[in-house]
């Protein structure tokens, strides 16, 4: 069997949700702007949906809109917060997903925004302080994630927002690792967006929300007049449905999951700082997701120890991607002070739910051996 510990990349799907979304496939056909009793029908599922999304998150339904992913979700509000005229600069943080990143470049080499990139320290934190001083008074959004893909690192989020919120600046809050891992509320946070994706938390992939408050919001796909003319596209019922489904699921057992992620999580780290030699762990270990867990293996080609467990049965991520040959040491890590060839040297292993304490300990078992085997070969 195999040990899945790459949550933070997706997740499996729960049968809950599956079932959901197979009820939705076989018997409601119906498209939601239909005004006849299927066309109802499938209303009433893609509504109930977005109550279990507001609910996860304390917001109001009528504040979620469906989108296709967090990545649409986020381009939506980077696109929509500089053309709603407010300036064009926006603040934002050097370890962005590639989902604000790239958006962000495209606008800027377009000409239509000027981007500042606060400097997080070397526990991968963001002081509120480094906020304060980018803000200008053509500042449209504050955009920052709430929690770190790479490295699991959780923002003082509500504190950002303050410091925003004293220049009337909206602040942009993508939260697709969060989702579902941590308790959530919109308005203790002070985001006037906040962005999640339903693959992340045992949902299906393709059904990502927008939660907007407080403004208008403008479609970035342009077409019908779904989700009250802020998204177009006919929805994804049976992704929308087991968007909702993963959230009641995450809402029910939200305090169950993390205790047993982050036992699990912690029990790996004691396990491979005892047996394995020169290992560091990156990012604030008091503000961190339960799940996540990035280390540091000195003098160890992290993707080639990647490929040696994936051998093993065990699948990981690594702190750089390979690309034709040439290595690419993440972005979050040197950001954060690390080498390039110490990026290079990272792995994060995120724990789901539905790990056991059987897989880690069977993980922290071959670790050793194989980190020994990965940096006994020259380089
Ligand atoms: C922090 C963060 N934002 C956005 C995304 C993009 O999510 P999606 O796959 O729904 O586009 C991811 C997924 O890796 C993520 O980790």
């Amino acid at each position: 069997m195999r040990i899945y510990l790459d949550h933070n990349a997706t997740t499996p799907v729960r049968d809950e949700v599956v079932d959901a979304m197979l009820d939705v496939l076989r018997h409601h056909h119906g498209n939601p702007s239909s005004t006849h009793a299927e066309g109802s029908a499938a209303r009433r599922l893609l509504e109930q949906a977005r109550e279990q999304v507001a609910q996860l998150l304390g917001a109001a339904p009528d504040e979620v809109i469906f989108t296709g992913s967090a990545t649409e979700s986020n381009n939506t509000v980077l696109a929509m917060a500089v053309s709603e005229g407010r300036g064009q600069h926006v603040v934002t943080t050097t370890v962005e997903h590639p989902s604000v990143e790239e958006p962000l470049a495209v606008l800027s080499r377009a000409g239509e925004v000027e981007v500042t990139r606060v400097p997080v320290d070397a526990d991968g934190r963001v002081d509120p302080e480094s906020v304060r001083a980018a803000l200008r008074d053509d500042t449209a959004v504050v955009s920052i994630l709430l929690a770190n893909n790479e490295t699991g690192v959780v923002q003082d989020v509500a504190a950002i927002a303050a410091v925003a919120a004293e220049r009337d600046v909206p602040l942009h809050v993508d939260a697709t690792q969060a989702v579902g891992k941590i308790p959530i509320d919109v308005n203790a946070l002070g985001a006037r967006w906040l962005v999640g994706s339903a693959h992340k938390f045992n949902g299906p992939k393709g059904a990502g929300f927008l939660v907007a408050r407080g403004a208008p919001v403008h479609p970035y796909l342009h077409g019908g007049p779904q989700e009250k003319r802020r998204r177009g596209g006919t929805e994804n019922l049976a992704g929308i449905v087991g968007l909702g489904a993963a959230c009641a699921l995450a809402e029910a057992e939200l305090d169950a999951r993390t205790e047993h992620v982050r036992a699990l999580r912690d029990r790996l780290w004691e396990g491979i700082r005892k047996s394995v030699p020169d290992v560091v762990r990156n990012g604030d270990p008091e503000h961190v997701l339960p799940n996540s867990l990035n280390v540091a293996f000195e003098d160890t080609a992290g993707e080639i120890l990647l490929e040696v467990l994936d051998g093993e049965g065990v699948a990981v991520s690594a702190g750089a991607a390979c690309h034709s040959g040439s290595i690419d040491p993440s972005h979050v890590l040197t950001a954060m002070g690390r080498t390039p060839e110490q990026a290079r040297g990272c792995l994060r292993f995120s724990v789901g739910p539905g790990n056991t304490a059987d897989e880690i300990e069977r993980v922290v078992a071959m670790l050793p051996e194989l980190v020994a085997r990965v940096r006994a070969v020259p380089r």
